[in-house]
Parts: C-alpha cells; structure tokens; sequence
C-alpha cells in the first residue's frame, strides 16, 4: 500500500488495495490514520458490491440512514444515491445535493464523522466535488479575527438548507421536519482526536450567528465563508468511475460543481458515518 498527498492542503490517494476483499486490521489502521493526517483519502479503480461498499465503510463506525428515504434506492438504507437519473420515471438519487459548501450533517447534533462516496457513473466533463481544509483556513486567521470568533456559536438548519437548495420541491414532512430542528454549534470546533482547531461555517444550512446584530453577524458569516473556500485550501477532485473517497467532515467542507444534466448521468453512492461527538 502507497500514500501519495493530492496537494499542499488535504487529500492523500492511497495505492495497492483492493476493497472488494476484506481488509487486514493493519491496513485498515493505516487508512484510518491517513483520514486524520490528510482530512481526505481517495482509491480508485474499486469495483464494488454494494454490500462490499457498505461493510468497507462500517469499518470506520455505525453508518446513518438518511432523511431522505425516497433517495434510499438500493437494497442497503445505508446508501444513499446522488443522481440525476430516473428509472420509470421515479428520480433514483437527489439531483443537485451539495452544491453549496457544507460539511454533512452539520444541521445534527452529533455531525456525522465521515463520508465514503463511490461513484459508480461520471460525466466526462463537470461534477467535479471541491474539498476545503477546515484547518488550514483556521489557521490562516488573523489573530484579532480568531479572538473575535472564538467563543462564537452558530445556527445550523436543514429545513433552511432545503428550502433554499430545493424551493421548487415539495417541501419537507412534518416528520422530516421533526427530525431536523435547528442546531447551534461552535464556529471554531477542536478536532476530537488530532486535537487541531477548525472553522465549522458554510453556504445555506449556517442561518445565523448567535449574539450579533443580524446585519454584523451576516457580515462575518459572509466573510468566513468566503475567507474557508480560497482556492489555498481547495483541493478539485476530478472523478473517474469507481473512485473511493472518504472524508473527514470534521475537518473540511465540500461542494459540488455543476453538469450537463441533459447530456450525461451521474449515479453516485454515500454511505455515511455517525459522529461521536457534539462539536466542541
Ligand atoms: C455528498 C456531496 C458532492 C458531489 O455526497 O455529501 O456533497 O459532488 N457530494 O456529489
Ligand atoms: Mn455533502
């Protein structure tokens, strides 16, 4: 097994392994240690079951089913499919998800820890997802900004997300509802076990900032969100059918980019793992 970083930021690919077959303890660690060292691992050229894909990513912890039961179209609840396809005319996966930039689940509670998306069929041009490191944009702060947000909290909302990324849908259940209150989270978060400190914000489902005038907090929202996505903190990953990546939501924010929807397809799988920990 190879590491090789995808650049300065985030992001490693790691070679010689095959995730088809079950994986030693030692080179599972290995991964595992390399998530937390470079906040993104890729794998390519997998070709898996999705039952493979599912036991891979329930190495790393308990997987979440996803509010959105109508997108759980494979045998396993744990995947949930991103796509524009349609097969008898019934939408097999969310078109259009994460087109802002956000780290998943971060409208729970307890975020999830991770993601493992498999894409299973790509456009050969667009739908590129773009990956930003929480920790180099943190880092890169000026003081008088770090000490300003340091005791900072936010509000998270996913029926605000949705409402704004799908208004021309129907609108969430009352049980959909019920199950996504409004959270409040820290806008600088500790990394639970590299111990490294990040900016937690993002575009959409981050409504407000507790404690500011709404015009002031907008302001400073507005410009975290803008100072976390620099192209210094991005990595563009270009997907190439049976790609692996894994991420680290607790580190980084992701987005994806735009297609030809008309011309092309695009059937992508997530399976996604529970957090452990209230950001803190
Ligand atoms: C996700 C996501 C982006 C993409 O799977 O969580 O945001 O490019 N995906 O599909
Ligand atoms: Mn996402």
């Amino acid at each position: 097994m190879e590491l090789q970083p995808l650049g300065p930021v985030l992001g490693v690919e790691v070679t010689g392994v095959d995730l088809s077959e079950p994986l030693d303890n030692e080179r599972f660690a290995a991964i595992r240690q390399a998530l937390n060292d470079h906040c993104l691992v890729l794998i390519r050229g997998q070709e898996l079951t999705e039952g493979e894909h599912v036991a891979f990513a329930k190495r790393f912890g308990d997987l979440q089913v996803h509010v959105l039961k109508q997108f759980l179209t494979t045998p396993y609840p744990e995947l949930y499919v991103l796509s524009n396809k349609a097969v008898d005319g019934k939408p097999i996966g969310n078109h259009k998800e994460g087109w802002n930039w956000h780290s998943d689940w971060s409208y729970y509670e307890v975020p999830c820890f991770g993601s493992v998306l498999y894409s299973r069929e790509v456009p050969p041009e667009g739908a590129d997802t773009l990956f930003a490191s929480m920790y180099a944009a943190y880092d890169a702060l000026d003081p008088e900004t770090k000490a300003k947000i340091a005791d900072l909290k936010a509000v998270h909302s996913y029926s605000g997300y949705y409402a704004k990324a799908f208004g021309d849908r129907e609108p969430l259940s009352e049980e959909q509802k019920a199950k996504t209150p409004d959270v409040v989270h820290p806008v600088v978060r500790t990394h639970p076990e590299t111990r490294r400190k990040s900016l937690f914000v993002g575009e959409d489902i981050v409504k407000e900032i507790c404690g500011l005038p709404v015009a002031e907090g907008k302001a400073l929202l507005d410009r975290l969100n803008a100072h976390a996505v620099s192209d210094d903190f991005v990595y563009r990953h270009k997907w190439r059918v049976g790609d692996v990546v894994i991420w680290d939501n607790r580190s980084t924010m992701h987005k994806a980019t735009p297609y030809d929807d008309k011309a092309y397809t695009r059937v992508m799988h997530r399976a996604t793992i529970k957090g452990t920990d209230r950001p803190a």
